[in-house]
């Protein structure tokens, strides 16, 4: 019996050394620009159930952010977030359904599923939920932390950290 136990451990342990030998680790470091107001403006709220002009419960915005390599606004576009966010907390929380469209260099096309709880203000941790192109099946967790925060403008460096399975 202990032998046996042995020998489901052993093989546990192989399985779970080769999986590690086989999955590709990918971490990807950019600037997410938001514009809040003007002709510009990359968002828009589309549902406003309490027609108050300052986020509230309820609410639902479509978003076509940028992606820059850093956080001036001259700094080269790499590609969009397109999605929504949704107020779905009394406590002021959002809820987000982001695609991350790359649009330059060899990630050009493919893109990135980034799904979860957004609170203003704090570093936002989400799941990577999947990816399409050089990212398919692509799971993993992004962290973004505020670098800019005003009336017209949000600015988030995001650091995002993938593992793929490239061999069953
Ligand atoms: C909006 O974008 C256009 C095209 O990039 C630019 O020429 C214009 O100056 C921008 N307007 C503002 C208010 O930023
Ligand atoms: C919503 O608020 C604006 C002013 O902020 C007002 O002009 C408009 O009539 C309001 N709409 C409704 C449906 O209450
Ligand atoms: C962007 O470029 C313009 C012209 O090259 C320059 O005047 C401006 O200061 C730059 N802005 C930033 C934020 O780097
Ligand atoms: C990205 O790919 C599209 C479609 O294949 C192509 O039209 C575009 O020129 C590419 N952009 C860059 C910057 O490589």
């Amino acid at each position: 019996m202990a032998s046996l136990s042995r020998t489901v451990f052993f093989s546990i342990l192989l399985l779970l050394s080769l999986h590690q030998a086989c999955a590709k680790k990918t971490h990807l470091h950019f600037y997410f620009h938001e514009i809040l107001s003007g002709p510009n403006a990359t968002v828009k709220t589309v549902v406003n159930p309490s027609n108050s002009t300052k986020s509230t419960f309820g609410d639902i915005t479509v978003v076509d952010d940028m992606l820059r390599e850093g956080p001036d606004d001259n700094s080269t576009l790499i590609g969009r977030v397109q999605g929504l966010v949704a107020a779905v907390g009394r406590d002021g929380s959002l809820e987000s359904m982001h695609n991350f469209v790359f649009t330059k260099g060899k990630y050009n096309g493919s893109t990135l599923a980034i799904y979860g709880r957004v609170v203003l203000g704090v570093t936002i941790e989400r799941p990577v939920i999947g990816g399409t192109g050089l990212f398919r099946l692509a799971f993993g967790y992004s962290l973004a932390k505020p670098v800019v925060s005003s009336a017209t403008k949000l600015v988030y460096e995001f650091d995002v950290y993938i593992w793929q399975i490239i061999k069953f």
